[in-house]
């Protein structure tokens, strides 16, 4: 049974273009796009027809860092694949990537089906995994390549965290190599882990313990030491580098030396770094807490030289690693003792809308808008054009949006299984209206229509980067 549906009389936005266009889709596919008020588009009858006059039609979100249920520190991100996928529905986003961990000691293998079992039948949006590679060795590097060939081309290291995801130098190299041969991507955690350490313990021994002294540990200078490393590390095997969640100016300032030398080199950011700083962090009764993950908020200046980065290139995603954990109960594991507070913070449901604002606000162009956080994750990581765009063939994955619609961002409205809105009270201009996912509408009209297990695993090809 054809289910035709016809997006009429919005503005369709994509990275490429902006076009007055209806959008004729059938069986979860877009067949077409027509001039709204065209002959080809007033000839699209027996449809279910969805209106956009006034409003965008946009691709759905692509969100390349998530972390559902994710073990930390003792505990578990409070997102479900369940409610983070609804959350993610909710705020126009239609394609996670979240990640699976090779615990210390197990397979690639053992990871990637613990994930694969925990989102089973739970997802109300499609998702794929990249996979954290916590241990180097001549299994995994080979395991790697089949996981290559399943469709997980992408690898997370970390050069933070010792004793726990931690890759030293030479185990950073070695999977890159393997990536350089397989196509697959190493995606990193660029900060001098072993150092960051020393500081943690010298601060807890002068009685700093304090959440804004988790900010004052990892360094901007540590970010930007271990950015360079990992940059010059890849440019030795050969492969390309993704530098995940980048905070400091001065990582921006490596990343944009490596791409003005040539090098396949990118970088993502986060909303929490462009919106939020040191200011939050230093929020009196322990609330800052709730602003502790890593790479950390940094002070307000660091902000200016992001925005530029994602006008210039020099960074080319925006992701939430959305990692939510409650500040009653989970944050506050970490009082007394900064270093024990739960990495990580909630932002899923609020990535496109927060992007729209920068529209709103002059740091983007509502094409820019597009491609950071839907067209380029989605060639990133191998997803193009079935995701990120909105074009014959693509997924019917689409969100009616609306620009002008004002939103007030709260816990209390929210749809994340976190107790706390990093946002709270933050006004926005603009709101997801409908959203589409293959087609099926998840969201309409602002109500959840959707359903666990509408969304399925997708598997990825390797990097369509574009230098
Ligand atoms: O603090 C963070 N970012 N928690 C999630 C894990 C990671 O390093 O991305
Ligand atoms: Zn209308
Ligand atoms: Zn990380
Ligand atoms: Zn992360």
């Amino acid at each position: 049974s054809a289910v035709r549906t016809v997006v009429r009389g919005g503005l369709v936005v994509t990275a490429a273009d902006e076009m007055h266009a209806d959008v004729l889709v059938e069986d979860g596919r877009v067949v077409a796009l027509a001039a709204t008020g065209s002959d080809t588009a007033a000839s699209w009858t027996d449809a279910r027809v969805m209106d956009a006059h006034q409003k965008y039609v946009i691709p759905g979100g692509v969100d390349g860092h998530t972390h559902m249920e994710m073990p930390f520190g003792g505990t578990y991100s409070a997102d479900t694949f369940e409610t983070g996928t609804r959350a993610a529905a909710w705020g126009g986003t239609t394609t996670i990537v979240d990640f699976a961990i090779q615990s210390v000691g197990g397979s690639l293998r053992e990871g990637l089906d613990t994930w694969y079992a925990k989102a089973d039948g739970k997802c109300a949006v499609d998702y794929g995994f990249h996979m954290i590679v916590s241990d180097v060795n001549e299994d995994t590097l080979k395991e790697m390549d089949l996981l290559v060939s399943e469709g997980v081309t992408s690898f997370k290291q970390f050069m933070a965290y010792p004793g726990v995801f931690y890759s030293d130098d030479g185990q950073i190299l070695r999977a890159m190599q393997r990536a350089a041969d397989n196509g697959g991507l190493i995606m990193m955690h660029a900060e001098n882990g072993i150092a960051i350490d020393v500081l943690v313990e010298q601060a807890l021994a002068r009685g700093e313990t304090d959440p804004r002294f988790h900010g004052e540990v990892r360094k901007a200078l540590l970010e930007a030491e271990a950015t360079h490393r990992a940059i010059r590390l890849a440019q030795v095997a050969g492969a390309p580098l993704y530098v995940v969640h980048v905070s400091a100016r001065e990582a921006v300032a490596e990343l944009a030396r490596a791409r003005d030398e040539g090098l396949p080199v990118f970088g993502e950011t986060c909303p929490q770094y462009l919106f939020l700083s040191t200011d939050n962090l230093a929020e009196p009764d322990f609330e800052g807490a709730k602003y502790v993950c890593s790479t950390p908020l940094r002070p307000k200046e660091h902000q200016a030289a992001l925005w530029r980065g994602l006008r210039t290139n020099d960074l080319q995603v925006v992701s939430t690693d959305h990692c939510p954990f409650c500040f009653s109960g989970q944050k506050e594991l970490g009082r007394g003792d900064f270093s024990k507070i739960p990495n990580g913070m909630p932002g899923v449901e609020h990535r496109m809308d927060l992007l729209h604002q920068a529209v709103v606000d002059g740091h983007i162009s509502r094409r820019r808008w597009i491609e950071i956080a839907c067209a380029t994750p989605a060639r990133m990581f191998g997803l193009y054009p079935k995701k990120g765009t909105i074009a014959p063939g693509a997924d019917a994955d689409i969100v009616i949006y609306d620009p002008h619609a004002e939103q007030t961002l709260s816990a209390t409205t929210h749809h994340m299984n976190v107790d706390y809105s990093a946002y709270e009270g933050k006004r926005l201009t603009g709101r997801v209206e409908t959203v589409l996912s293959r087609g099926e509408p998840v969201i309409t009209e602002r109500e959840f229509t959707g359903r666990a297990g509408h969304g399925t695993y997708t598997p990825r090809g390797t990097s369509q980067y574009l230098n």
